[in-house]
């Protein structure tokens, strides 16, 4: 069984050391092979412009915070999936990393901006890809990119098994869809959303809790309370997830009719 789980809490706006060490003396009780936290877990999430992201932003080969967790991946000998604003020379990006106690392994930059996002980052430009911990095969996206089922099924078409889906909800939508993105592509996936408030000068933005691990056939295993923390780790049997038969005569992905499909990949 893949011990699998999510940590739910409510970064600090701005706070970095605070939020880190708030995971970190968390997480060292953890007993799991991958636990997923928030999007922007801690830097927060609701900027004021630009030039605030960039300089709250880190870059992952440079970055204490990067060390840090992968410190503890080592000490745990577990994996992490975590939401973190990334910077690479001029540009900003609302990224999720896979770490483990190798070091980074794999980076995914937000395809899909929500809203007021689109001001204060550039749009992701790694493809969806499917990543191997423990002989599972993890499928990488963040909150918005949801609402698009081309990146579960693009995920899933690629052997994910489970997505790790960093999130910092503040619609009400997602959890129940999550279901439904699991029913149609036989997988599992973990949604850690944040809960609290960011509030700025600007305005307030509330997150929506509620995170949740979907099993294959649309099955809530848990799902947290809104406005607590929560930390949670089942036992999956990933095995499910390779199951695509819905009936004798029916493959979820070999029954696809692709040639019918050209209108989705035009521009
Ligand atoms: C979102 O994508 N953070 C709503």
């Amino acid at each position: 069984m893949f011990k699998a789980g999510f940590f739910q809490f409510r970064p600090l706006f701005g706070k970095v050391a605070h939020n880190l060490e708030k995971v970190i003396s968390t997480l060292r009780s953890a007993d799991a092979d991958l636990i997923v936290l928030p999007e922007l877990a801690f830097t927060g999430y609701y900027f004021k412009d630009r030039d605030e992201t960039f300089a709250l932003a880190e870059d992952p080969q440079s970055s204490t915070t990067v060390a840090a967790l992968v410190a503890l991946c080592k000490e745990k000998n577990f994996y992490l999936v975590t939401g973190f604003a990334e910077k690479k020379a001029d540009k900003v990006f609302n990224s999720a990393l896979l770490l483990g106690p190798e070091g980074l392994i794999h980076t995914y930059r937000k395809l899909h901006l929500f809203n007021l996002e689109k001001n204060f980052f550039d749009p992701g430009d790694t493809p969806l890809g499917v990543q191997e911990v423990r002989g599972v095969k993890l499928g990488m996206m963040i909150c918005f990119d949801w609402i698009f089922p081309e990146v579960t099924r693009s995920l899933a078409v690629q052997g994910a098994q489970l997505i790790c889906h960093p999130s910092n909800l503040v619609l009400d939508y997602c959890q129940q869809t999550m279901l439904s993105r699991c029913l149609e592509n036989a997988v599992f996936a973990i949604t850690c959303n944040r809960f609290g408030a960011d509030k700025r000068p600007h305005g307030e933005l509330r997150f929506t809790g509620k995170s949740q691990i979907v099993a294959p056939r649309g099955k809530l295993l848990h799902r947290a309370r809104a406005q607590q923390d929560a930390m949670f780790v089942a036992e999956i049997d990933i095995e499910l997830a390779n199951d695509k038969q819905m009936t004798p005569l029916n493959h979820q992905f070999d029954d696809r009719r692709p040639e019918y499909y050209d209108a989705l990949c035009r521009e």
